[in-house]
């Protein structure tokens, strides 16, 4: 079990001598089948007190934009980053296999997910080397000569969600430290044990109270940072009820900048002409990779009619064969779910579908076996349904007939989400006529592929509830900073 007795604020690892969370492993130590949940280790319950001492610590490193971070050199910057890259990769091997024991990833997704951060901390040292280029150039407009400078924001609250605690916490982290700011870092409620052989690389690599660890319940130690005022970016990865209550406690919400990843309701378009071979397998992937349990999985097929019949033979067909177990079996797809409850919740989602007149087309789809959820493929799927609208991001996959495009694109124009949309087809002319209007509705558009974020360096980022501000590696550098004019008349 890794028994996690300390936590970092101002440079210090503090000892925790106070009450504790224990963490329970979705997967199950003797049975794959079981109910059992076995006892992985323990973190810090951290107080609000606690919270708020840390926080001195983050606003006592920014020193209002005086302190060392916020004035250090891009180069010098950087060369922290590359320091604690460099630490971090030497414990890949014992973060993969937390993210494994503690969410319930595959070997492949968590080897993948750990590979991708370090990654991505080299693209956005790249990306702020241009941009240092950029913004140390002088231009000439009306007689002013200027340059725009980028400046740091203040001190960061950093909160990663469950699904990527790693990848998607450090999205946000790296660039905000990049960037000159001070950062308070809340891991997930489940994936938080993995930042335990992080902590002394963050400690040995960044100024002291440049980077502090908050761990315990979000619930008791986030509103009171926020209540402060002193929070002067929110970086939330989550869903937009949280992120709009921890909004509300900040009492002067237009001096807050906040980055917000939330939820998402993906549709696939299959449309009559497509490969469906091509659909069913990135449909497959992209709803049920890591058990759906992405912001970016597909969350509902739409699919013409003409075809419904053939598309849910073959995807029951592929589903019959993909695999169900532990994590490190390199066959399995579908694994234990971390969050508690969730088999119920999921159970009850495609209940009522099956009250309102669906069925579940895959044998054996529905069933709760311990942690697992077996994915279940539901059809034909309604606006009555629960189905239709609610982000299940679980393992089950509701179809849709439709008999003109129309009302695929009515559904994403009425939804509250607006991350993304899979168009599955062959006619280059039909599938133009449908991205133009989807552009304006969604933030990515993707033709005969699944939905997903990567490539790291595209945009990321959605419309209406999806999200607030854009987390790529350079957008990410203009999130975390603000443009600032050094002007001067032209002598
Ligand atoms: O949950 C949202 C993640 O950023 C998804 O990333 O599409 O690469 O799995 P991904």
């Amino acid at each position: 079990p890794v028994e996690m007795r300390e936590y970092l604020v101002n440079g210090e690892l503090q000892p925790w001598k106070g009450p504790t969370q224990e963490v329970f492993s979705p997967v199950c130590a003797r049975k794959a089948d079981g109910p059992e949940r076995a006892r992985i280790g323990s973190f810090p319950l951290m107080t609000e007190a606690d919270a708020l001492a840390a926080l001195e610590a983050a606003a006592a490193a920014y020193d209002n934009g005086r302190g060392e971070w916020p004035t250090m050199t891009v180069a010098d910057r950087i060369a922290h980053i590359q320091r604690f890259a460099a630490r971090m990769k030497e414990r890949r091997e014992e973060v993969v296999r937390l993210l494994m024991a503690e969410i319930g990833k595959t070997a492949g997704d968590a080897g993948k997910e750990f590979d991708r951060t370090v990654a991505y901390i080299a693209e956005t040292v790249d990306a702020l080397k241009e941009l240092d280029r950029v913004s140390s150039r002088f231009v000439i407009e009306q007689g002013i000569i200027g340059q725009i400078r980028r400046a740091p924001l203040g001190v960061t609250l950093c909160m990663g969600p469950y699904n990527y605690p790693l990848n998607e916490t450090f999205t946000t982290l790296i660039p905000a430290l990049i960037m000159g700011n001070t950062v308070l870092l809340k891991p997930p409620r489940h994936g938080v044990l993995l930042f335990a052989p992080l902590l002394r690389a963050f400690r040995d690599c960044f100024p002291p109270g440049v980077v502090n660890t908050l761990f315990g319940s979000g619930r008791t130690i986030t509103p009171p940072l926020m209540r402060t005022g002193r929070i002067d970016v929110l970086a939330f990865i989550g869903t937009s009820s949280a992120a709009n209550s921890l909004q509300k406690e900040h009492p002067k919400p237009h001096r807050l900048r906040s980055v917000l990843g939330l939820e998402a309701k993906n549709p696939a378009i299959v449309l009559p002409d497509a490969d469906l071979n091509v659909a069913v397998e990135e449909c497959l992937a992209g709803s049920l990779t890591f058990n759906g349990q992405r912001c970016t999985a597909i969350k509902i097929v739409f699919v013409h009619e003409s075809i419904a019949d053939d598309f849910l033979a073959l995807f029951s067909r592929t589903l019959a064969a993909i695999g169900i177990g532990l994590p490190w079996d390199p066959a399995v797809m579908i694994t234990p779910l971390p969050e508690p409850g969730k088999t119920v919740y999921l159970a009850g989602l495609v209940d009522d579908a099956v009250r309102h007149g669906a069925r579940v087309m895959n044998e054996g789809g529905g069933t709760v076996s311990g942690t697992y959820f077996h994915p279940a493929l539901v059809y034909p799927v309604t606006p009555r349904m629960r189905l239709y609208t609610e982000e299940q991001f679980g393992p089950v996959v509701p179809v849709a007939p439709f008999s003109d495009t129309a009302e695929p694109i009515r559904y994403i124009e009425e939804s509250d989400y607006g991350q993304q949309v899979s168009i599955f087809g062959r006619d280059p002319q039909l599938l133009a006529t449908l991205i133009d209007p989807l552009v304006n509705q969604v933030s990515r558009v993707n033709i005969n592929s699944q939905c997903q974020r990567g490539p790291d360096v595209f945009p990321f980022t959605g419309r209406k509830d999806s999200a607030v501000g854009t987390l790529s590696v350079s957008d990410a550098l203009r999130a975390f900073s603000i443009r600032t004019l050094v002007a001067a008349k032209e002598s």
